[in-house]
């Protein structure tokens, strides 16, 4: 799972900041910084899949650069030092991409160039994406060897009828193996599947969610397949289910899981208890995250102010501009006006919602910045809330983009 992107990286370079231009006198003020994680993005796949519009490139293992780009993540990771100096790092997350074609040894050695370099909580978690396709015997046992504590598998679909309409170079036999070697080797794991799929109807969803809730997952990502412009998708769309189908399955989804003793705790999410991804819940609460790799996108809170910075996109020219010591394709402050909306557009998506407090913790702006969204989200029905804490309410939920929508900011306000 990837953060909500800020506006598209340029292909300029930002010219390197000295840390002072950060830590100068700004408008907001943070009485103490968030928590901060560690994204970490290894671009490559086997193949392309035609719905994807992630940052991801097709290259045959055997000729991935793995050594070049830990190098570069490693120079990544130094230039970027003096701007989160004395912060603890709280999790990890390794993600693609098809992080499991990298070898258990190149994570090995990435894991322990950050263990170097950053001050990791004890009990940090290391999340590591990994796609069936890639699986081979005792694999999973060496990422875990390597410091890996959690694993976060690409299934999408049992069925095979699907996985080939999705272009997946995996079978159910091999995403059956791969779960199974995963319980093993890990304490918890997540799968990450797809519904609303071309062609499929409702109980072929039951019959998938079925196979998947037998596996016992500690924790299932489940997503709504989408038409993402710039794909092989979006050329040649698929028939999909129709919109009133789709939250026919998602109430499936939801009714299934809930049997299982998985809990809903965010709009794609559902874990058993003690198995919430940490990482994501940074994100979700508007933590501090650092990210290192081709596209990376950061989001760094100081004193007085907010910093998004996105890495170079494309693989090759990541590494050059890397190893050179400057790899940032942006740099930009977050405007006192858009950020109640960033934080909203996060913070919402959590079943529990959000502490007022907090809102002041995360965004160093009063809790009046906003109360006009607050009360007109009341009025509509979409939020509950007492004097500490605002929630959606189950009509908020299922009609997110509504209630998120209340908190844009003004036209003018920027
Ligand atoms: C970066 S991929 C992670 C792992 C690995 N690359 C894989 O696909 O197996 C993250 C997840 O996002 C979901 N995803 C990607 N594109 C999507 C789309 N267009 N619609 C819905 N979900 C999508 C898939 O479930 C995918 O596993
Ligand atoms: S394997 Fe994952 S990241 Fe790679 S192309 Fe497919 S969906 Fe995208």
């Amino acid at each position: 799972m990837i953060p909500i992107k800020p506006a598209s990286a340029a292909s300029a370079s930002s010219a390197p900041k000295d840390v002072q231009h950060y830590m100068r006198e700004g408008s907001l003020q943070f009485a103490a910084l968030p928590p901060l994680s560690l994204y970490v993005h290894l671009p490559w796949c086997i193949k392309k899949c035609p719905y994807c519009d992630f940052n991801s490139h097709e290259m045959r293992a055997a000729e991935m650069p793995e050594q070049r780009y830990i190098d570069a993540l490693m120079a990544d990771l130094e230039a970027s030092l003096p701007l989160i100096w004395g912060r603890t790092i709280h999790s990890i997350f390794i993600g693609g991409g098809t992080p499991s074609l990298f070898s258990p040894e190149a994570i090995d050695r990435l894991l322990g160039g950050l263990r170097a370099r950053l001050r990791l909580e004890p009990d940090c978690e290391v999340t590591l994406e990994a796609n069936p396709g890639t699986f081979e015997k005792d694999r999973f046992k060496a990422f875990r060897g390597a410091g890996v504590t959690r694993l976060s598998i690409g299934i999408q679909s049992f069925n095979d009828n699907f996985l080939q309409a999705l272009g997946r170079v995996h079978d159910r036999k091999q995403a059956l193996a791969a779960v199974e070697e995963a319980a093993q080797a890990f304490d918890t794991f997540n799968l990450d599947i797809m519904y609303a799929l071309p062609g499929q109807t409702l109980a072929d969803l039951k019959a998938d969610m079925a196979t998947a809730l037998a596996l016992k997952p500690p924790h299932i990502s489940i997503y709504h397949l989408t038409i993402e412009p710039n794909t092989y998708f979006a050329k040649f769309p698929p028939v999909i289910p129709e919109e009133d189908m789709a939250y026919d399955m998602l109430d499936l989804i939801t009714e299934m899981t809930g049997d299982a003793g998985l809990h809903r705790y965010e709009v794609s999410a559902y874990a058993r208890d003690g198995h919430r991804c940490k990482h994501n819940l940074n994100y979700w609460k508007f933590g501090d995250y650092l990210g290192l790799g081709a596209g990376a996108h950061s989001k760094l809170s100081f004193a007085h102010r907010v910093v998004r910075q996105v890495r170079f996109r494309e693989p090759a020219l990541y590494m050059e501009k890397a190893l050179a010591g400057h790899c940032l394709a942006q740099d930009e402050e977050v405007s006192r006006a858009d950020l109640p909306f960033e934080y909203m557009l996060n913070a919402l998506r959590l079943k529990d919602g959000f502490g007022l407090q907090q809102f002041s913790e995360r965004t160093g702006l009063a809790i009046t910045a906003i109360q006009k969204g607050l009360e007109e989200a009341e009025r509509k029905g979409l939020i509950e809330r007492d004097f500490s804490r605002v929630k959606p309410s189950v009509r908020g939920f299922d009609f997110l983009n509504d209630l998120q929508a209340l908190f844009l900011p003004a036209i003018g306000a920027k």
